[in-house]
């Protein structure tokens, strides 16, 4: 009996470890369905903070609107950090094919896996700043800072594009 219950929690552990971490994350459903939309209503909120100058202006938002812009940072957050976090990023599961893959500068799914697995650790650090950007986003919802949320929302731009340039359309002209 005794050793019964040893054995089941050792299963149980072994369980809760292979849970902890999936060991391949699909990065193209994450981009589609996550994270191509939350930016989407971060920037959409950064732009209605803009006044007619072009300035941004907490006056121009309301509660619902800092509420929606922190749930979206939530769940940015969430997907920079399972991408920085995942053992393995796989680009796309077998079936999905890329945006646009074969326009001229794209690289191909392939191609991108082989940029991936030459240097993942470069690859998270691209999606830590993801999560950073991200903090950006939160700290200005708590603080309701219009200013800070014009400056994250410019950073977002830039950390989607260099790991894009770098990963996805590595020969496009610059
Ligand atoms: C850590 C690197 C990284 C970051 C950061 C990143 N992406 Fe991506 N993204 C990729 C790679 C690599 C591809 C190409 C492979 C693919 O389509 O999944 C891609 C593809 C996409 C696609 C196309 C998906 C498809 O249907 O092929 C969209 C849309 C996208 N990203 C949106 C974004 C947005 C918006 C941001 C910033 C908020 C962002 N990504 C940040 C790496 C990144």
């Amino acid at each position: 009996m005794k050793y019964g219950w040893v054995a089941l929690s050792s299963l149980l552990a072994f369980v809760a470890a292979a849970h902890a971490a999936d060991p391949e994350l699909f990065l193209l459903p994450l981009m589609k369905d996550t994270v191509a939309s939350q930016a989407q209503m971060l920037w959409d909120v950064g732009n209605k903070a803009l006044d007619d100058d072009g300035n941004a202006s907490s006056a121009k938002l309301t509660a619902a609107d800092w509420t929606k812009l922190a749930g979206a940072a939530q769940k940015m957050k969430a997907a920079a950090a399972s991408i920085a976090n995942a053992p393995r990023v796989v680009v796309a599961p077998a079936g999905m094919t890329l945006q646009d893959e074969g326009a001229p500068g794209q690289a191909t799914a392939r191609q991108i896996q082989a940029f991936i697995d030459d240097n993942p650790k470069d690859f998270a650090d691209h999606a830590r700043a993801l999560a950073d950007v991200s903090d950006g986003f939160l700290r200005a919802a708590a603080s309701k800072d219009a200013t800070a949320l014009g400056d994250a929302s410019a950073r977002l731009d830039e950390v989607c594009e260099a790991c894009h340039v770098r990963y996805w359309y590595p020969d496009q002209p610059k």
